[in-house]
């Protein structure tokens, strides 16, 4: 069974091919390699043995779609990753995100209603929710004002999908990620940060690796038990199982409605200075870190009610903190030494 992963070849994208390929799907990768390099398609044919097929194309250009779509006729879903996720970024390039993320929803949409391929895996993320005032945080929790342009574009593709499932065959699932951490056992594929990490893990572990000279832990003030932020890491490869497990739902048509959304996460709060300690005890590597500042924009804490995605998806995060450190710290020392 055919299926089409966009941004296949970023981070939770090649965790998710691997997963897929594994559970004997053949996956077709459309990616622009605007934030990931060719070396990840290596990798995902090491860990499997399966070179999946692989198009560079810019979802902005929707001739190229057209014409992947007459191609690969006989697609049967689509899990769709490919956007720029970097919310920093996104508060300074407004336009080149809703352009990126929602323009390239909306053609990936149209071609797939001309072609019927109706099955769609939305990569959606906790940052829909912005402060949400109840922990853990359920999925009929408000959306509040998005604080970023990044976020709104997960709030805005999620409206998109709704309103388009009630009245066209579409059958969608969002994935609300929290925060994606680690890296595939065989430390082969990994989060790829190209320049200075926005993310805590990578700049954790370039740390650790000596690439930078410190960690800066943006606010030591916030209302909790350390006074650093809370939020829920999940290991990538429990979330790349999530995928599938939405993916069968919607093609054995077993979804209660069109457009169903799901938290993926571990349900359990990490505060950065946590996630320090424990990264320091589970590889032995001394981390050089500084209080700083809060950074704008950031939200005091987050962490996922999985009750649904448990009792209805059937899937639930297996993967502690410790193991997704350790795989974080493997992966990065692979990287180092090359
Ligand atoms: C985690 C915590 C920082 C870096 C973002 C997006 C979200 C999702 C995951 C895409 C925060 C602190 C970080 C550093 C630090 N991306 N931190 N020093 O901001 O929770 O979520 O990435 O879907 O949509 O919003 O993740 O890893 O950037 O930060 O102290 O050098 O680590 O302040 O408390 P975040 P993060």
């Amino acid at each position: 069974m055919k299926i089409l992963v966009t941004g296949g070849l970023g981070f939770i994208g090649s965790h998710t091919v691997v997963e897929l390929q594994s559970q004997g799907f053949e996956v077709l990768i459309i990616d622009d390699l605007s934030n990931t390099t060719m070396s990840v398609l290596d990798g995902i044919y090491g860990i499997t043995g399966i070179l999946p097929t692989f198009v560079k194309l810019d979802l902005k250009d929707q001739a190229g779609i057209e014409t992947f779509f007459q191609t690969h006729t006989d697609l049967k879903g689509v899990i769709h990753f490919a956007a720029s996720k970097a919310v920093g970024d996104s508060v300074n390039n407004p336009l080149s995100y809703y352009h990126n993320n929602i323009c390239t929803l909306i053609y990936l949409l149209e071609a797939m209603e001309r072609y019927e391929v109706n099955n769609f895996i939305f990569s959606s993320s906790c940052t829909v929710y912005g402060q949400a005032d109840k922990m853990p945080i359920t999925e009929d929790a408000p959306f509040k004002p998005a604080e970023s342009p990044y976020g709104n574009t997960k709030q805005i593709g999620e409206d998109i999908l709704r309103d388009t499932a009630k009245v066209s065959n579409l059958n969608g699932i969002a994935l609300r990620y929290f925060n994606p951490i680690g890296a595939h056992e065989s430390a082969l594929i990994g989060e790829l940060p190209i320049g200075v990490p926005q993310n805590l893990i990578p700049f954790v572990t370039q740390t650790a690796a000596g690439i930078r000279e410190e960690l800066l832990i943006f606010g030591g003030d916030y209302p909790t038990q350390d006074g650093t932020a809370i939020r829920d890491y999940i290991h990538v490869v429990d979330l790349a199982k999530a995928h599938i497990k939405a993916l069968k739902r919607v093609l054995h048509k077993e979804q209660q409605t069109s457009f169903e959304v799901f938290n993926i996460g571990t349900g359990k709060g990490s505060s950065v200075l946590e996630v320090v300690t424990s990264f320091e005890r589970v590889t032995g590597q001394k981390i050089n870190y500084r209080t700083v500042n809060r950074r704008k924009g950031d939200i005091i804490e987050a962490f996922a009610d999985t009750r649904r995605a448990n009792n209805i998806l059937g899937w639930s995060a297996t993967y502690t903190l410790d193991q997704a450190l350790d795989s974080a710290w493997k992966w990065q020392s692979r990287l180092t030494s090359n």
